[in-house]
């Protein structure tokens, strides 16, 4: 029987490449073999195929902060960079912390995604939780304040975390103790770093570990070895960020670099590396875009957070392509990790799943210059680092990347 359509490409099957088809109906992907017919053929064999991106940490901005990045650009940015999956956080404006927010916030973004996407309720009232439970795709802690999450947590912790409405839910935790903070001038990338200290994350890690619950504990961008042995000895799962591994304390890029959790020192974060190349962690970007004027004042009083969702798959491939982590491992922590961890029938070239699919000429990498690239606040802090960017992308079936240009629009749907 033909399939509707046909991809001729390569792919990675059990850590090699291998020349496929990919026979896709309805937007799912119904087979994989040598030899497959279609009504529609796309011809791609030159190309890299992976399961399209699953970025479960960004902050889109909508509503509230729409001078930084609105669904529709964030979106966008996210398909250019092959990521066909974006779960937003809660810290918009007003903040998502009951029913009411989560549904005016998703009638404001549904219909303007271009990629797919899920919104994150956050935890400071118990009271809210099962109103938001239905429709969040996770929950979100923040255990310190950080930009956008003025009047933190309203329940005890322990109360919180064992609410009857998150067993079995996903809930990502921004782990750092304010109590280990340092009081100090906070005037550059180094400072930040020693104000925000490693202890912080640890602390704040060892607590929130410390309770016993049904939920599933995500752990947002650990920074350092010790916090990710800390949290593999409980089994949680945890998150990487791009920026804590590629860029560090003495990175030349000022306030750019200015993010909660702050870059470590070199020497942390080539540890940090040494996890990547195991493949055991998720990849997510943790994407939060300010305006450059934002940033153009005083370090102190810079708000913290840098873009990455368009950059974090190409950076990856980049690092793959010089043999420094393994291609099967990107596919991994980008892409089937992530997807998983929220049940997603996303992430994976097999039967059964979405046809989000990214495709990559690993002969084209580039170095990354700001005007490449689609987020509204118009500057990365990766630049003239090595990437490589899809030459198309797909999501269920459709081709939204095609010659450069977002070739179907707002096509994206909302994941419960
Ligand atoms: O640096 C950060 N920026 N850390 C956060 O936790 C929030 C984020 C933002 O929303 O700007
Ligand atoms: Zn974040």
């Amino acid at each position: 029987m033909a399939h509707e359509i046909i991809v001729k490409t390569k792919i990675l099957q059990s850590g090699t490449e291998r020349a496929v088809c990919i026979g896709i109906d309805n937007g799912k992907i119904t087979a994989v073999e040598k030899h497959l017919d279609g009504d529609r053929e796309f011809d791609l064999k030159d190309y890299l195929t992976l399961p399209g991106g699953v970025d479960v940490h960004t902050h889109m901005r909508e509503p509230g902060s729409v001078q930084k990045e609105d669904f529709y650009t964030g979106t966008k940015a996210a398909a250019f960079g092959g990521t066909t999956t974006i779960l937003d956080m809660p810290n918009t404006i007003p903040s998502v912390k009951n029913e009411l927010a989560l549904r005016d916030k998703l009638d404001i973004v549904k219909n303007r995604a271009n990629v797919d996407f899920g919104l994150f309720g956050q935890l400071s009232d118990i009271d809210q939780i099962p109103g938001m439970a239905n429709l969040a795709i996770g929950f979100k802690l923040y255990m310190s304040e950080t930009t956008g999450t003025s009047g933190t947590i309203k329940t005890p912790l322990e109360l919180l975390l064992n609410s009857d409405s998150l067993a079995g839910k996903v809930v990502t935790v921004h782990a750092e103790d304010p109590r280990m903070f340092a009081d100090d001038v906070c005037d550059d990338l180094h400072r930040h770093n020693l104000i925000r200290n490693m202890k912080a994350e640890f602390m704040a890690l060892r607590r929130i570990l410390s309770i016993d619950s049904q939920v599933k504990l995500n752990l947002a961008h650990l920074t350092t070895a010790e916090s990710i042995d800390q949290v593999k000895a409980k089994r949680a799962s945890f998150e990487i960020t791009p920026h804590h591994v590629l860029l560090h304390d003495a990175s030349n890029i000022g306030t750019m670099g200015k993010v909660n959790p702050p870059l470590r020192k070199k020497v942390i974060s080539k540890r940090l590396f040494d996890t990547l190349k195991t493949g055991r962690a998720i990849i997510a970007s943790d994407h939060a875009p300010h305006t450059l004027e934002e940033k153009s004042v005083e370090f102190e009083n810079a708000p913290s957070g840098l873009p990455g969702v368009e950059t974090r798959v190409p950076l990856m491939l980049a690092l793959a392509k010089k043999g420094m982590i393994r291609y099967i491992h990107v596919q991994d922590m980008c892409c089937t990790l992530p997807a998983e961890l929220f049940d997603m029938k996303k992430g994976k070239i097999e039967p059964g799943y979405d046809a989000d699919l990214a495709f990559y000429d690993m002969d084209n990498m580039v170095k990354i210059e700001p005007d490449m690239l689609h987020s509204k606040c118009g500057w990365t802090p990766f630049e003239g680092h090595d990437a490589v960017f899809p030459r198309r992308v797909m999501l269920r079936g459709q081709m939204i990347i095609h010659d450069g240009e977002l070739a179907v629009e707002k096509s994206g749907k909302f994941l419960q």
